[in-house]
């Protein structure tokens, strides 16, 4: 055996994520397993939901001998006490998707992440939205905008007000936006804030949605069909492009999830693990800040879209 692959068996990595159920996640593991199966090094995937079981993951990781963890934490105001218990370890520290901040709520510039554009991806979000609306003719003042929310997470708030960016300049008056802030960030969580919203808001014709991702916004769409509203009157977008959105768009009837902005878990997933091997096994330090970007794709097109992205 040569010395190079003698010491990728020895590296263990750690990628931990805050909502493993989702499909969004899943993929990311997918990719960071492809990773480790090229380099040859061995992946631990734990989930963890909360801050508890974010310090046992990595007591568990420094237990096992893992050099490094890459995190997709559940509440980014864990920050500090991640970055003091990974060095504790001796664990290099990465985040992926959710950057941790610090007491001051400023992103910890220090610690390497690999998120998605928000603000940019939002408003490709709105725009989408702005567009189907002028193609359907609907008048702006008839039209109610869901702002499915989870404030506490800035990369939520950059995408929301991206996407809502986007529809005010079209002419979505401020008045017609309603907050619908989501207790977690799943679609049942959704549909029960933007239940109350429908219910509040009779007198609105036609209805957008705006959201952290996809779940959020299909959680918009569950709660018009739950109430009666009829799909042809509703217009959301999305942002992920995973299970949640592909299952959707193949449903025989089109429904009110118009769209989602793909993003690449193949470079959450492969990349930040590519990276963390890159720095364990040969001291290259991460870049500090990496943004992705993302692709519109409809109904009627996601496929191909998947497939230039590599990700199909
Ligand atoms: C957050 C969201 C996920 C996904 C990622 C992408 O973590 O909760 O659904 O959109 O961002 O970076």
């Amino acid at each position: 055996m040569s010395m190079v692959s003698s010491f990728a068996d020895d590296v263990k990595i750690g990628f931990v994520v805050k909502q493993p159920e989702e499909p969004w996640f899943q993929d990311e593991w997918k990719f960071a397993d492809i990773a480790a199966k090229e380099k040859g090094f061995t992946l631990v995937k734990i989930a963890a939901q909360d801050g508890e079981k974010v310090q046992a993951a990595l007591d568990n990781l420094g237990a096992q001998g893992a050099q490094g963890v890459i995190i997709c934490t559940p509440d980014v105001k864990l920050g500090p006490g991640i970055v003091a218990k990974a060095a504790s370890l001796d664990l290099k520290l990465m985040t992926v998707d959710d950057r941790l901040v610090g007491p001051d709520n400023q992103p910890l510039e220090d610690v390497a992440h690999m998120g998605i554009s928000a603000t940019k991806i939002g408003e490709d979000v709105g725009s989408a939205i702005a567009a189907e609306v002028a193609k359907r003719g609907w008048d702006w003042k008839d039209v109610g905008a869901i702002r499915v929310s989870y404030d506490q997470l800035p990369t939520a708030v950059d995408r929301v007000e991206g996407a809502l960016s986007k529809l005010k300049e079209a002419g979505l008056p401020e008045a017609n936006i309603f907050d619908a802030p989501q207790a977690k960030t799943d679609t049942e969580a959704a549909l029960n804030a933007s239940t109350v919203v429908l219910n509040k808001n009779p007198q609105i014709k036609y209805w957008v949605a705006v959201g952290l991702n996809d779940e959020a916004v299909l959680g918009a769409v569950r709660a018009t069909e739950s109430v009666g509203i009829d799909a042809a009157n509703v217009v959301v977008v999305g942002i992920g492009g995973s299970d949640s959105a592909i299952n959707e768009f193949k449903k025989p009837d089109a429904t009110g999830f118009f769209g989602s902005v793909i993003i690449s878990p193949k470079r959450h997933g492969y990349e930040t693990a590519v990276n963390m091997y890159d720095w364990i096994a040969e001291g290259k330090e991460p870049e500090k800040l990496i943004l992705t970007s993302g692709q519109l794709a409809l109904r009627d097109n996601f496929e191909a879209v998947r497939k230039e992205l590599g990700i199909e």
